[in-house]
C-alpha cells in the first residue's frame, strides 16, 4: 500500500475545566489515512469526534503527540506554511447554514476559497470556469450561481459546503457528520457524490459520524472511539464481521434491523452511565458500563493488534 497521507502518533487533546480539572477530549490517538481511502470515525456524542478533526487539521494545536502529513510534522510550521497547506486540507461540516454567509450568494461563497487563498492570479473568466466546474461537478448546476442559502434545501446546501471546500483542489477532508442533518435518501446522494469525487481526485476522506450504517456504506477503514480513546480499529468489512471490542458489539446491535431472520438475535444493550472525561481515572474508559469488566480492566488497557490490521484495547474481548 502507498504511504500514508495523514498519520497521528499518539495525539491528544485536553481542555482545562472551570473547575481546575482537565477534560480528556481525544488521548493518545494513533491513525493512518492513505489516498483514496476513507476512514470512518465513530462514537457516541462528545466521544471526541470533533475535536479530533479539528485536531488533524491543526484548527486546533494538540496538547500531546504529532501530526503529519506525507510523513512530515505540520505542528511547527509558521502561519504561511499553514495556509498553504489548508489548500490540501479541508473540512466540512454537518450544518453547512451555519458556515454560510446568508448575504452571500452562491457563486461567491464558492468563489470565496479561492480569492482568499490567492495564490496564481486568476482572470475574472478563469475564476468563473473553475467556480462554475466546480459546482456542476456537485451537482448544483449553473442556475444555482445567484441563488443564496435560505433558498436552497438542506441537500443543495451541503453541496455549496462540498464544493467550497473542493474548489482549492484538497487531496484530504475531513468530513464531519456531513449527512447527519439530511433525510435518508438526501443522505444517500451526497454519500455518492463524496465517493464519486473520491475516486476521480484520489481523495483522503476522515469521515466523522454516529452512525454505522453510513460509516459501512463510505468507510475503508474505520476507528471507534469512546471518552477520546480508540477501543477497536480495523478494516471495515473485518469490524462489521468479526467487532471484538464489548462497545463495538453494543453499538451493532443496536443498529436497527428489517431483516428478519436477525430480529430474534441477541442484543447486547449498554447500561450504566457514561463517566465524564474530566480527570478520568486511569484503566478502560468503558469498564464502568462494561459487563465484562473486571478489577484488572480498571486498572489499565492497551491497543493492541489482534490479528492483522485489526486492534483492539481489551483484556476481556475473548471472553465477551
Ligand atoms: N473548546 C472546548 N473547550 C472545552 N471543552 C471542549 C471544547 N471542545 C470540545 N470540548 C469537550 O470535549 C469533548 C469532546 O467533544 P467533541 O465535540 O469533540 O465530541 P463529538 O464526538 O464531536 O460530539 P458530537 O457527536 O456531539 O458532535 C466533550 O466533552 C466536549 O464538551
Ligand atoms: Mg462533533
Amino acid at each position: 500500500m502507498a504511504a500514508p497521507l495523514v498519520e497521528t502518533v499518539g495525539l491528544s487533546k485536553y481542555f482545562k475545566t472551570s473547575g481546575g480539572g482537565l477534560l480528556h477530549a481525544v488521548e493518545d490517538v494513533d491513525l493512518k489515512i492513505y489516498p483514496g481511502r476513507t476512514l470512518g470515525v465513530v462514537g457516541e456524542s462528545g466521544c471526541g469526534k470533533s475535536t479530533l478533526g479539528r485536531t488533524v487539521l491543526r484548527l486546533q494545536m494538540p496538547s500531546a503527540g504529532d501530526v503529519l502529513f506525507e510523513g512530515e510534522s505540520i505542528l511547527k510550521y509558521g502561519r504561511r506554511r499553514m495556509k498553504e497547506l489548508h489548500r490540501d486540507m479541508q473540512m466540512i461540516f454537518q450544518d453547512p447554514y451555519s458556515s454560510l454567509d446568508p448575504r452571500m450568494s452562491v457563486y461567491d461563497l464558492v468563489a470565496e476559497p479561492l480569492r482568499e487563498l490567492g495564490g496564481r492570479r486568476t482572470s475574472r473568466a478563469e475564476l468563473g470556469e473553475q467556480v462554475l466546474g466546480i459546482m456542476e461537478k456537485c451537482g448544483l448546476p449553473r442556475r444555482y450561481a445567484n441563488s443564496y442559502p435560505h433558498e436552497l434545501d438542506g441537500g443543495r446546501r451541503q453541496r455549496v459546503g462540498l464544493a467550497r471546500a473542493m474548489v482549492v483542489n484538497p487531496r484530504f477532508i475531513v468530513c464531519d457528520e456531513p449527512v447527519s442533518a439530511l433525510d435518508v435518501s438526501i443522505q444517500a446522494q451526497i454519500l455518492n457524490l463524496l465517493m464519486d469525487l473520491q475516486q476521480e481526485h484520489g481523495l483522503a476522506y476522515m469521515f466523522i459520524t454516529h452512525d454505522l450504517c453510513v460509516v459501512r456504506h463510505i468507510s475503508d477503514d474505520i476507528m471507534v472511539m469512546y471518552m477520546g480513546c480508540v477501543l477497536e480499529y480495523a478494516p471495515k468489512e473485518e469490524l462489521f464481521k468479526n467487532p471484538l471490542h464489548p462497545y463495538t458489539r453494543a453499538l451493532l446491535s443496536a443498529i436497527p434491523t428489517t431483516d428478519l431472520s436477525r430480529r430474534g438475535r441477541q442484543r447486547h444493550m449498554l447500561s450504566g452511565e457514561v463517566s465524564s472525561p474530566v480527570d478520568p481515572p486511569a484503566g478502560c474508559r468503558f469498564a464502568p458500563r462494561c459487563p465484562y469488566a473486571d478489577e484488572g480492566c480498571r486498572v489499565g488497557v492497551r491497543l493492541e493488534e489482534v490479528s492483522p490490521g485489526h486492534l483492539c484495547a481489551c483484556r476481556r474481548s475473548r471472553e465477551a
